[in-house]
């Protein structure tokens, strides 16, 4: 067990993450066979309105285009078999009672537990709690306080929303604690129910989003284990945009005409998030490695947000300066799908033992708002 000390340096270095993955998991072959399904159904029972032109006929999804259009294979759910019935196509679990964890709660506290035990850490010693997530489960109390409450912390919690930037936007918040001598030991917590927020019925992006929960320990070097990364520096930005958006809210009751349109649920012009946040994220971590001295080139691993394989291509491709290769930035859509905040910290943890003491890499998030955030990590131990 790591002893905590008195002694603050004030510098900010990860000292472990945790990783909470949902037992299910659907394919593509299985997820395009429940919304095809979905869309004979719909066309059959709307034929009448179809063939009078009053209503279109939906088009059925694909196994290849979803494939070659994101690098997507298949996605981890809380709950698999409400999201393949073709008459529901969301996720479903009994409601709990305010005495029992919430389910939100409930993979963040797995999430935060994998993380503090990797870090040896005892959670007297952790001072505080960041919720950092695109999908919460509702707006008060925090999630975070619930969070820490049943991991048995004595500090603080609050709750940020960065979309899926917020893992970042969290860690960057750790890191200004520590700096500040405010904290010493910091949980940054993404848990990500996706599927909640996602239109299933959507033909244009029903395969993109999974379930997973995240969770990255910072903290003051002087009470970090030896082995760990050092946050060499941080940078957020934020472009309003919405190419990526969602209405859902509680002043969707001044309009309840509206309450169920597709917009309370995810919507995106793909293409266009595409062409304008792969130069913005490229652009910004060539900077930022400048300012910080780094020859991106010489980067050793890339761990980009994971919601879609091209733009990671690309992006690789004007940091490094050539084709990257899965060592150099490794890909977690294959298996998990776009899980918003959480995608590029399981790219880390999932791919990040291999490396060198001194070696260096880039945690880089970017997505709705929109927003984006490098954390630069130096191998030590
Ligand atoms: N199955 C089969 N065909 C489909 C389809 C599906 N599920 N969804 C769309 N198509 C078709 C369209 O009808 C269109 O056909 P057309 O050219 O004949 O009109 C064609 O595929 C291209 O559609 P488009 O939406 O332009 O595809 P794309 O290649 O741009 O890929 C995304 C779509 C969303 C996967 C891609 O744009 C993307 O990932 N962008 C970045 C998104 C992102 O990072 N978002 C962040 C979220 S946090």
């Amino acid at each position: 067990m790591q002893k905590t000390s008195d002694v603050i340096t004030g510098k900010p270095v990860i000292s472990a993450t945790g990783l909470f993955t949902p037992a299910d998991s659907i394919s593509n072959e299985e997820l395009v066979e429940s919304f095809n399904r979905y869309v004979e159904l719909f066309n059959s029972r709307n034929a009448e309105a179809i063939a009078s032109g009053e209503i279109e006929a939906l088009q059925p999804s694909s196994v290849e285009f979803i494939e070659k259009a994101s690098g997507i294979k298949a996605r981890h759910v809380m709950t698999k078999q409400p999201v393949l019935d073709p008459e529901i196509m969301a996720p479903r679990w009994e409601e709990r009672p305010n005495e029992e964890l919430s389910i939100l709660a409930e993979i963040g506290v797995k999430a935060c537990r994998d993380a503090l035990e990797r870090a040896g850490r005892d959670v007297k010693d952790v001072d505080a709690v960041l919720c950092a997530a695109s999908n919460m489960q509702r707006p008060y109390p925090a999630m975070a306080v619930e969070i820490q409450d049943a991991l048995g912390i004595d500090g603080f919690g609050f709750d940020m929303n960065v979309a899926c930037s917020s893992a970042t936007f969290g860690i960057q918040t750790a890191t200004d604690y520590i700096r500040a001598g405010n904290a010493k030991s910091v949980l940054v917590v993404s848990p990500e129910i996706t599927s909640g927020h996602l239109n299933w019925r959507d033909r244009d992006s029903h395969f993109i989003f999974g379930d997973v929960a995240t969770a990255v320990l910072v903290e003051d070097e002087a009470v970090a284990p030896a082995q760990h990364w050092d946050i060499l520096g941080t940078k957020l930005k934020t472009v309003f945009s919405n190419n990526i958006r969602n209405n859902f809210g509680f002043l969707n009751r001044a309009h309840p005409e509206t309450a169920d349109m597709p917009d309370k649920l995810f919507v995106q012009e793909g293409r266009k998030v595409f062409k304008e946040v792969v130069p913005m994220v490229a652009q910004m971590i060539i900077d930022e490695a400048t300012r910080l001295e780094i020859d991106p080139q010489g980067l050793r691993r890339l761990w980009l947000h994971q919601a879609n394989a091209g733009m990671n291509r690309l992006i690789a491709h004007r940091v490094l300066g050539h084709e990257a290769n899965a060592d150099e930035s490794p890909t977690v859509l294959d298996t998990y799908g776009n899980t918003s905040s959480a995608g590029s910290i399981i790219a880390f943890h999932l791919n990040s033992e291999d490396l060198q003491v001194g070696d260096t890499g880039l945690i880089c998030s970017f997505g709705a708002g929109y927003s984006a955030g490098t954390v630069f990590v130096r191998k030590v131990g």
